[in-house]
This record gives structure tokens, sequence and C-alpha cells, in this order.
């Protein structure tokens, strides 16, 4: 098994203020990767700087080309409205139900358009590729972790979606090797709890995490795909002390998802795994959005328009009167997700990550 562990200083610092240290590990891990010369990354594309770290094991990674089924995790970012038990992905519509027209309305998506996985299973895929998308608006990876009560975090996405549908039948034919699990949580996690500072609740959702990740493996998955949280404390309406707090703890949910990769990759041989920087990808376009092609129209990236938050817009580049920029031209949608141009610079990154990196 080859490993990568790169990570992101900026990151790490912040981390520190609210883990209270130990941070060696993350800022250093250990590198037995045969492309890493002199501990620093030798890189196959300096376009996908984005991968915080990798696992590959060529038993079971057939490529980014050799991907034929995607299982997607996650939440109001990644959900499709996609209903398991009604008619699957086909060559025609290669997310299943319910049908989406990507330019027209309704979009079934969080973004005003099409979302981060349908991109990467239509636009930015290199084989065709059919996506069972389990994740569910407002999802966390366990509610009773965080003190809530809701039932469609990913333990439930796995248990009443995936295993009924997928294990117990396997309509899609998929195996270890034509496979990509792509699980994405943090954001709701972050949005509910930052306010109570409390760093034991990201211990029991990580516990709650790596449990998650082993048992798809025991379930037969081999390929994986985990996000870090994106930059939500930077998002639209809040005052600079309460961005501080959130920030704190979008900081340790990224400084715990590196340790839960390395946990998690160390402990099986047999697996391929990518932690794929979200919120890397979202800070740049924040600040530079001409950093990405996907991005370079976004005229504000701080801000939003309340015409655009509290109603269906008609069209993916509409432009109401009361608002400066069209709805496509802004960062943020709402105060907790972005815009699809942002979606379609994750999809492309992602895309350009598994080809070149794993
Ligand atoms: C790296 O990615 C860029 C952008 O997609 C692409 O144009 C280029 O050919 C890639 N370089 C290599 C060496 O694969
Ligand atoms: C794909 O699924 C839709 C809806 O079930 C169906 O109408 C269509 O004929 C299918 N197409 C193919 C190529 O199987
Ligand atoms: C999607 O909508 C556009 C614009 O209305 C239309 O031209 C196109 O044919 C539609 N595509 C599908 C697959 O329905
Ligand atoms: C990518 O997906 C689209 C939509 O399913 C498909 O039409 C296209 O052929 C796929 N690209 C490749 C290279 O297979
Ligand atoms: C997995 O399925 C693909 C077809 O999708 C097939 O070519 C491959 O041999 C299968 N691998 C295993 C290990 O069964
Ligand atoms: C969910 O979280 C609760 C509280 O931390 C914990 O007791 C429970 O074991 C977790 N469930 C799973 C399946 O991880
Ligand atoms: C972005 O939009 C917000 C809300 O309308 C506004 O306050 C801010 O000044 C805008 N920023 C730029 C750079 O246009």
């Amino acid at each position: 098994m080859m490993v990568e562990i790169r990570s992101l200083q900026s990151l790490s610092c912040l981390a520190v203020l609210f883990t209270g240290g130990a941070l060696t590990a993350a800022t250093h891990g250990t590198s037995r990767h045969p492309r890493t010369v002199h501990g620093e990354l030798q890189r196959r594309n300096d376009s996908s700087t984005l991968t915080l770290a990798t696992v590959t094991n060529g038993a079971t990674w057939s490529g980014w080309k050799g991907v034929e089924k995607i299982f997607s995790f996650g939440a109001s970012y990644t959900d499709t409205l996609f209903d398991p038990t009604k008619a699957q992905p086909n060559d025609t519509y290669p997310l299943g139900n319910p049908f989406t027209n990507s330019s027209t309305p309704p979009y079934h998506t969080f973004t005003n358009g099409p979302n981060w996985i349908q991109y990467l299973t239509t636009k930015y895929n290199e084989s065709l590729i059919h996506t069972y998308n389990m994740a569910l608006s407002g999802a966390v990876v366990n509610t009773t972790a965080i003190g809530q009560n809701q039932p469609i975090d990913l333990i439930h996405q796995i248990s009443d979606r995936f295993i009924p549908n997928y294990v117990r039948q396997n309509p899609a034919g998929w195996n270890a090797s034509n496979s990509l699990f792509a699980l994405f949580f943090g954001n709701n996690e972050v949005d509910r709890t930052w306010k109570q500072q409390d760093a034991r609740i990201n211990v029991a959702v990580f516990e709650s995490y790596l449990g998650q990740l082993d048992k798809l493996y025991e379930l037969g998955a081999r390929n994986f795909v985990l996000h870090t949280v994106p930059p939500i404390d930077r998002a639209p309406g809040k005052v600079p002390a309460d961005r501080r707090l959130e920030a704190n703890v979008v900081n340790d949910f990224n400084y715990r998802i590196k340790e839960l990769f390395k946990a998690f990759t160390s402990a099986h041989e047999d697996i391929s795994a990518l932690l794929f920087d979200l919120s890397g990808l979202c800070s740049q376009i924040i600040s530079n959005p001409a950093t990405f092609p996907q991005t370079a129209n976004l005229k504000n990236t701080t801000g939003l328009c309340e015409a655009y938050k509290s109603k269906e817009v008609p069209s993916i580049d509409y432009k109401d009167p009361s608002c400066e920029y069209a709805v496509d031209e802004y960062f943020w949608l709402n105060e907790l997700h972005p815009t699809y141009p942002v979606h379609e610079a994750h999809a492309a990154q992602l895309a350009l990550a598994l080809a070149y990196n794993v």
C-alpha cells in the first residue's frame, strides 16, 4: 500500500487553537509513497493541489477512467432527491430519479443548478458512470452524537438506503474495483454545534465516522473519497466574533478528518482513498474566483442577495432586479450553500485529483 499525506498549514494552525495541540502528526504525516522525494510531494499534475492525502492500492483502484459506479453519501450539498427504491440510474439518466434537466428548474439540488455529484458523474467523468446518491439534505454523520434525533444521518443512509437496495440485492452490479464511495459530511455538524464550542462533539462524530467507514469496507467498498468541510464561517450573515468561533469548529473538523483518513487507511491494506480539500478550494475561490475557470465569472464571493435565497429562481443565470448581480455571479446562494459554479469547480478539481493523484 502506498500512502501520501499532505496538509494545509493554515488549516492546522487554526485547528491548534481549538484542539489544544498535538498537531505534529497532522502537519507531518508519515509518507511512504514512492512519489515523495525529499519530503516534498512530486506532483503528477500541478492543477490538482487540492489533494490532502491519498492511499493507493492498485488491486482495487482501476483509475478514474475505470469507475463505473459511484455511491455518494452526504447532506444538502450532495442531495439530488434520489429515491433508491424508484427508477435506477441508467445510461440516459446516470443519476436515476428524479429525472433532472440541468438547464431548467427544478434542479433537485441546493445550488440553483447542478451540484458537484451531478457534474462529476456527467461532465467531468472519463467513463460512463451510474451514480447512486444516498445523500439527504440536513444529514450529519450521527445525529445522536450532536444531540439530535433525525433519522437521515450517514448511519441511516447506509443501513436504510444502501444495504437494503444495493447489498441485499445488487441491481447496480457494483464490486470492489468498479465502484467509488464518495462521502461528504460536516457542514451541518459545524452549523448546528459551533455555538457550543465543545470539542467532545467532534470526538463523538469522528468515532462514528470511522465506524461507518469500516462498515462500508466490510460491505465490500474499497475506493473512497472524503472531503474537508468548506469555510462556512465565511458565509454571509455573521458578526466577526461569531465567525472566529465557528472557524474553530470548522478547523477542528478538518484536523480530525485528516486523522480519520490516516486511521482508516492504515487499518486496511487493500483500499485506495483520497482526501479532497474542499475547504482549500472554497477559500481560493472566495479570495480569487479567477483561480478556476468554472468560477471566473463570480462577482461577489462574500455576500448574498435575499431574492435568490428565499425563492425558487427561474433559471440558472436569472438576474433579479433587486440584486446587484445574477444568481450565478454570487459565491453564496444562502447562508450555508454555494451556487452551482462552485460545485462545478469542485467536480472539476476532484476529477483531476482522481485522475492524477490516486
Ligand atoms: C494537468 O491538468 C491540466 C488541466 O486540466 C491539463 O491541461 C494538463 O494536460 C495536465 N497535465 C498533465 C501532465 O497531465
Ligand atoms: C432509463 O430509465 C428511464 C426511466 O426509468 C426509462 O424511461 C428509459 O427507457 C431508460 N433508458 C434506458 C436506456 O434504459
Ligand atoms: C432541458 O431543457 C432545455 C431548455 O428548456 C431543453 O432545450 C432541453 O431539450 C431539455 N433537455 C432534456 C434532456 O429534457
Ligand atoms: C460522461 O457522462 C456522460 C453522461 O452520462 C456521457 O454521455 C459521456 O459519454 C461520458 N463520458 C465518457 C468519456 O464516457
Ligand atoms: C467488477 O465488475 C466489472 C464490470 O463492471 C468487471 O469487469 C470486473 O471483473 C469485476 N471485478 C470483480 C473483482 O469481480
Ligand atoms: C452515535 O452517537 C452516539 C452518541 O455519541 C453513540 O452512543 C452511538 O454509538 C453512535 N452510533 C454509531 C452507530 O456510531
Ligand atoms: C457583496 O454583496 C453584499 C450583499 O449585497 C454586499 O454587502 C457587498 O458589498 C458585496 N461585495 C462586493 C465586492 O460586491
